[in-house]
């Protein structure tokens, strides 16, 4: 990575203005998974053990600006506490007096957070003066937070203009495994994409398209592909405008020597819910009214072979509509033989990285990446803005 990080600047006794990514999914208070908290606790201690002053930032749901009690980042101290082995601080507000008051009062190695950015709408914006309150509670500024790095926010890139900025360990470590899977993959290189809509996902197709062996298509955006290729696909989510982008990217495979798989049968249900009528069918007969959620088991058995040859595997999305169980058994399997093969694998994206881990073989992926929608704008190739803007080694 050529940016600078924690490692490259001097801390001890600075006011250190850490933005993390704590955008976990809590319900009435408890967070029902911590990843993203103990992703960045290399970071806080690295900064804790030079003597750093450390004020943590983030951003929690869409709150749309405006302060939504239920989006508060408080109930995160108990879990900050108990992880960090120390009482931590809270400031009410983000940059106000509070805030400028709490800092005023830190020792070194003593934690600081910060309430939801996203309470104020200037947040979004990248308002200067909202940045310029955030650069007044610190001397530098770190971005630990990889999966908001594709935002440009004042937390992420604003601030970062106004203090010496560098890169977190997370963001690191995220950059790195994802630059070896796009740029310096072990080949045979699979990529395997799903998620509901096609639209999200043309550009990383496309680049994609450009360096895989194998590319895998499932979930709902694979009914546009499939309908591309001239199969009915009775009620299932197709996006009509997106048929000749389709098209065109299946030509494109065919000249790049791409083997893009795409489903060849499917689980199709009567409607989209849990206990619905389901089948399995070729995709060729997808019923008039059935509307298809998952991948069939011969796709599974398909998909299964390519992996088992993959060296490098990269994985976006998962395979159908995962949050229901009767049509969560494509991914599942899926990633049962991700985790299972030789190859470096990183996955992304929530429901994804929640089948991986339900396999109970976390520990055999190369990387799970703490970003959903900028692994797949790095996927992409786009530049991130909350990447760029940090200093140069
Ligand atoms: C995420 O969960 O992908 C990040 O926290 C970014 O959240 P956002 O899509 O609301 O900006």
């Amino acid at each position: 990575m050529n940016k600078k990080t924690v490692r490259d600047v001097g801390v001890k006794g600075k006011r250190v203005l850490v933005r993390v990514d704590f955008n976990v999914p809590l319900n009435n208070g408890a967070i029902e998974d911590d990843t993203r908290l103990t992703a960045v606790l290399p970071t806080i201690r690295y900064l804790q053990e030079e003597g750093a002053k450390v004020i943590l930032l983030t951003h929690l749901g869409r709150p749309k600006g405006k302060v939504v009690p239920e989006m508060s980042v408080r109930p995160l101290i108990a879990y900050l506490d108990r992880l960090l082995g120390q009482k931590v601080l809270f400031a009410g507000d983000c940059g106000g007096e509070e805030s400028l008051q709490a800092v005023a009062g830190m020792k070194a190695g003593q934690v600081l957070l910060l309430e939801n950015s996203r309470f104020y709408p200037q947040e979004e914006k990248n308002e200067e003066r909202f940045a310029k309150a955030l650069a007044a509670l610190a001397d530098i500024y770190v971005n630990d937070a990889f999966a908001a790095a594709h935002r440009s926010h004042a937390s992420t890139v604003g601030v970062a203009k106004l203090l010496p900025a560098v890169a977190g360990l997370l963001m690191e470590k995220e950059l790195k495994a994802l630059s070896f899977a796009l740029h310096n993959p072990v080949e045979p290189f699979l990529a395997i994409l799903g998620g509901a809509k096609v639209s999200d996902k043309i550009g990383v197709i496309n680049n994609l398209l450009e360096r895989a062996d194998y590319l895998l298509l499932g979930g709902g955006m694979a009914n546009t592909f499939l309908k591309a290729a001239g199969h009915n696909m009775g009620k299932s989510l197709v996006e009509e405008d997106k048929v000749e982008a389709a098209k065109e990217l299946l030509a494109k495979a065919e000249k790049t020597g791409v083997r893009l798989l795409l489903p060849t049968d499917l689980v199709v249900a009567e409607e989209f819910k849990e206990g619905t009528k389901k089948r399995t069918v070729a995709v060729n007969e997808v019923p008039k009214d059935w509307t298809a959620l998952d991948i069939g088991p011969d796709t599974v058995k398909t998909f299964e072979e390519a992996i088992g040859k993959a060296k490098t595997i990269v994985w976006n999305g998962p395979l159908g509509v995962y949050e229901i169980p009767d049509f969560a058994e494509g991914t599942r399997r899926i990633a049962v033989a991700v985790a299972d093969s030789t190859a470096k694998a990183v996955v992304g994206g929530g429901d994804v990285v929640a089948a991986v881990r339900k396999t109970g073989l976390t520990e055999r992926i190369f990387h799970v990446s703490t970003g959903g929608g900028a692994s797949l704008e790095f996927l992409e190739g786009k530049e991130l803005p909350g990447l760029a803007v940090l200093a140069d080694k």
